[in-house]
């Protein structure tokens, strides 16, 4: 696929089904993340890939942090179900190197710019994507549970596989008047 048209025409995906993307299409996924433009070459980040067992591991983990936050049945079982929208989740969160002279945003741009490379590389060997976040990636349990140490952030999910509708509709060009500017 055209770099160019790629960047134009993305689209998220939400509804994602089997075959994740494995072997070569992954690591190709992976590495595009290890590719990110980085200040300083910190490599401010960690990929952590789930399927199959790590998606279960990681459904009871949210499952956990809904019953921590007494969030109520409801919750939980939404919680629970989350992780089984795709059948590959790369968690991304940013390794804030501290008392670097790179401040600590350039090192979490770089960490979301590491998401974005990654849904794109999966894109381009066809397959499907979304960044989601919601309030998970501040929760205690959940921040625990994936290790995360004081500093990091947790940037997003990426949830990845074959799309399972037909093509989203195409992108309308956007009207750029009011976000350009030329000095
Ligand atoms: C940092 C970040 C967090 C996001 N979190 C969510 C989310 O939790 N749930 C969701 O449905 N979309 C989320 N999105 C938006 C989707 O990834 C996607 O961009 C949006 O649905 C628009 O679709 P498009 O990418 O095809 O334009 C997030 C995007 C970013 C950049």
């Amino acid at each position: 696929m055209d770099a160019l048209e790629l960047l134009l025409n993305r689209r998220s995906v939400s509804r994602l089904t089997t075959p994740a993307p494995q072997g070569e299409a992954l690591q190709h996924i992976l590495a595009a993340g290890m590719r990110a433009p980085d200040h300083g070459a910190l490599r401010p980040w960690h990929f952590t890939v789930m399927q199959d067992e790590g998606i279960e591991r990681f459904s009871r983990l949210l499952h956990q942090a809904a019953i921590d936050s007494n969030l109520g049945a409801e919750a939980e079982e939404k919680a629970k179900n989350a992780p089984y929208r795709a059948p590959l989740i790369i968690a991304v969160m940013a390794k804030v190197a501290e008392n670097s002279k790179i401040p600590e945003w350039e090192q979490v741009v770089s960490a979301g710019c590491a998401v974005h490379a990654m849904q794109m590389a999966a894109v381009a060997q066809g397959f499907g994507g979304i960044w989601r976040t919601g309030s998970w990636t501040d929760d205690h349990t959940v921040r625990a549970g994936l290790g995360c140490h004081e500093h990091d952030k947790i940037v997003g999910f990426l949830y990845l596989g074959t799309p399972a509708l037909k093509a989203p509709n195409k992108v309308t060009a956007p009207d750029m008047t009011n976000f350009v500017s030329y000095l």
